[in-house]
């Protein structure tokens, strides 16, 4: 999988060659482009925003730099465009595997007021939020956006991580544990220290229900 991501901060994006993420890169799993989008600015002054029309505070991202890199990225419109935005729709595990299915994904992260509404207009395919609440700018929900689609991605993550995770079959994970047996005056619960398989399943499977009915009911109506 390829993923542009054009940001007027291209320092920002340092956390996405480390861990598993840098690995799968280095590895070729994963192609991540970080594009500046004062690369693609005509201005001799390299300005990539102004004064918003009809007046207001901040600044409104140009919409010259924007649609000409993504021009430059994708001719043919073959990807899939997103803009990270907290107007858009929220993101939730079923639209991570929706767009683990593209071959390419362009992220465009606003700053200050955000983009000129013609750069939406016509150039994204889709607005995503990562939550109801605002932030500085597109760059940390671009990350969250990346990480969460690249878990998925083929060979990025020994598969078995991957089932009974929290929301991959409408449920929260069952608590985990690790050594030592006892800790505080904790005791992990004996059936997982059984070695019985079958036990330890249905014990999971009916602690993934009482979480999920407890933390997160809306979950289990869906
Ligand atoms: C300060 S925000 C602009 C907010 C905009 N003026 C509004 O009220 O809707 C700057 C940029 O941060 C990003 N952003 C902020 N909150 C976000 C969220 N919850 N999800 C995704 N992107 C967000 C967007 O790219 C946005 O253009």
């Amino acid at each position: 999988m390829k993923i542009d991501i054009l940001t007027l901060f291209p320092e920002m994006f340092a956390p996405l060659r480390e861990s598993i993420l840098g690995r799968a890169q280095k590895q070729g799993k994963l192609k991540i482009n970080i594009v500046n989008i004062r690369d693609y600015t005509l201005d001799k002054h390299l300005k990539c925003d102004d004064y918003p029309f009809g007046g207001g505070a901040g600044m409104v991202m140009l919409p010259q730099p924007i649609g000409d890199a993504i021009d430059a990225l994708d001719p043919e419109h073959k990807a899939r465009r997103i803009y990270l935005s907290p107007k858009g729709e929220t993101l939730v595990q079923q639209k991570v595997f929706e767009l683990v299915e593209c071959e390419h994904l362009i992220l465009l992260c606003g700053h200050y007021e955000g983009v000129d509404q013609r750069i939406i207009d016509l150039f994204i395919d889709e607005e995503i939020s990562i939550g109801d609440y605002v932030l500085t700018g597109g760059e940390l929900p671009a990350m969250v956006l990346v990480d969460c689609v690249a878990r998925y991605v083929d060979g990025v993550l020994n598969t078995s991580s991957l089932v009974d995770e929290s929301f991959s079959d409408g449920l929260l994970e069952y608590p985990q544990y690790t050594r030592p047996q006892v800790y505080r005056g904790l005791e992990v619960p004996e059936v997982l220290r059984s070695g019985n398989h079958a036990a330890v399943d249905k014990w999971r499977r009916e602690q993934a229900e009482i979480i999920t009915a407890k933390k997160r009911p809306d979950l289990l109506k869906r």
